[in-house]
C-alpha cells in the first residue's frame, strides 16, 4: 500500500510536471470543468465517451482538458475574453460572429453593407444600424433629404439639391419654363403652357380674344 501511495504520489507531481511543461491548464473559473483540483491520476480510468481534443482521462469518466478547451468530455473551446453579443467559440480564441458583430471577440458591431455619408454603424436593441447624418437617410444613408421636397418629378440628388426634370426649374422643380415667354400678364404654368388673363388668349396669350 505504501509503495502504490508512492507510486501514485510521483505519478501526480510527474503529470503536474508534465502538465506545466506542455501548457496545459485547467481554464477559467467558471463553465463546466472536466477536473476539479487536487486530481488524483488513475492509470486505470476510462472515460466514455473519451476526452477530446487531447484531454487526458485521469479518473473515471473525469478528462484533464488541454488548454483551451473545456466541458466533461473537453468538447467545448474556450474563448478569453469570451465571444460577445452571441459570437460562437469555435477553437481556442477563435470566435464565430452573427451578422452585424465583428471582431476578435464579435465585440465590433458591423454594418455589411456599410453606412455612407458620414453614416454610423450603431447597434439598436442588438442589430446593427446606420445612424445617418440629419441630411441623409435610408439603410445605409444613401438617400439625401430635400426637405423643400422635389416636385413635378424631380429627384433629391444631394441633401436640398433637386434634380429637375426638363421643363421644370427652381429648387423643388416647381417653376414652368415656357420657351417662349408668355406674355400680357400670362402665367407660365407648366411646360410651355400659358395661363392667360383677362381677353387674352393663343399659345403666350398674345392674341385677344374675339367677343361676338
Ligand atoms: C473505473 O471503471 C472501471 C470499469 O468501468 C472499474 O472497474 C473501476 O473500478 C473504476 N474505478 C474507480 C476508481 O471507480
Amino acid at each position: 500500500m505504501k509503495m502504490a501511495g508512492l507510486c501514485c504520489m510521483s505519478m501526480q507531481l510527474l503529470l503536474l510536471a508534465l502538465a506545466a511543461l506542455v501548457g496545459i491548464s485547467l481554464g477559467g473559473s467558471d463553465g463546466p470543468r472536466g477536473v476539479a483540483l487536487p486530481f488524483v491520476f488513475d492509470p486505470k480510468a476510462t472515460c466514455d465517451p473519451p476526452c477530446k481534443h487531447a484531454g487526458i482521462c485521469i479518473r473515471n469518466n473525469t478528462c484533464f482538458c488541454s488548454r483551451g478547451y473545456e466541458g466533461e468530455t473537453c468538447q467545448f473551446a474556450n474563448c478569453y475574453p469570451k465571444c460577445k453579443n452571441g459570437g460562437e467559440c469555435l477553437r481556442p480564441g477563435k470566435c464565430r460572429c452573427p451578422s452585424g458583430f465583428g471582431g476578435k471577440f464579435c465585440h465590433r458591431v458591423v454594418c455589411d453593407a456599410g453606412c455612407w455619408n458620414g453614416g454610423e454603424c450603431t447597434a439598436v436593441n442588438g442589430e446593427a444600424k446606420c445612424i445617418c447624418p440629419s441630411s441623409w437617410t435610408g439603410s445605409r444613408c444613401q438617400d439625401a433629404i430635400c426637405p423643400q421636397g422635389c416636385k413635378n418629378g424631380g429627384i433629391c440628388v444631394a441633401p436640398g439639391i433637386c434634380s429637375c426634370p426638363d421643363g421644370w426649374i427652381g429648387g423643388a422643380c416647381h417653376t414652368a419654363v415656357c420657351k417662349k415667354p408668355c406674355v400680357n400678364g400670362g402665367k407660365c404654368v407648366s411646360p410651355n403652357t400659358c395661363r392667360c388673363r383677362g381677353l387674352f388668349t393663343g399659345p403666350q396669350c398674345e392674341e385677344r380674344k374675339k367677343l361676338y
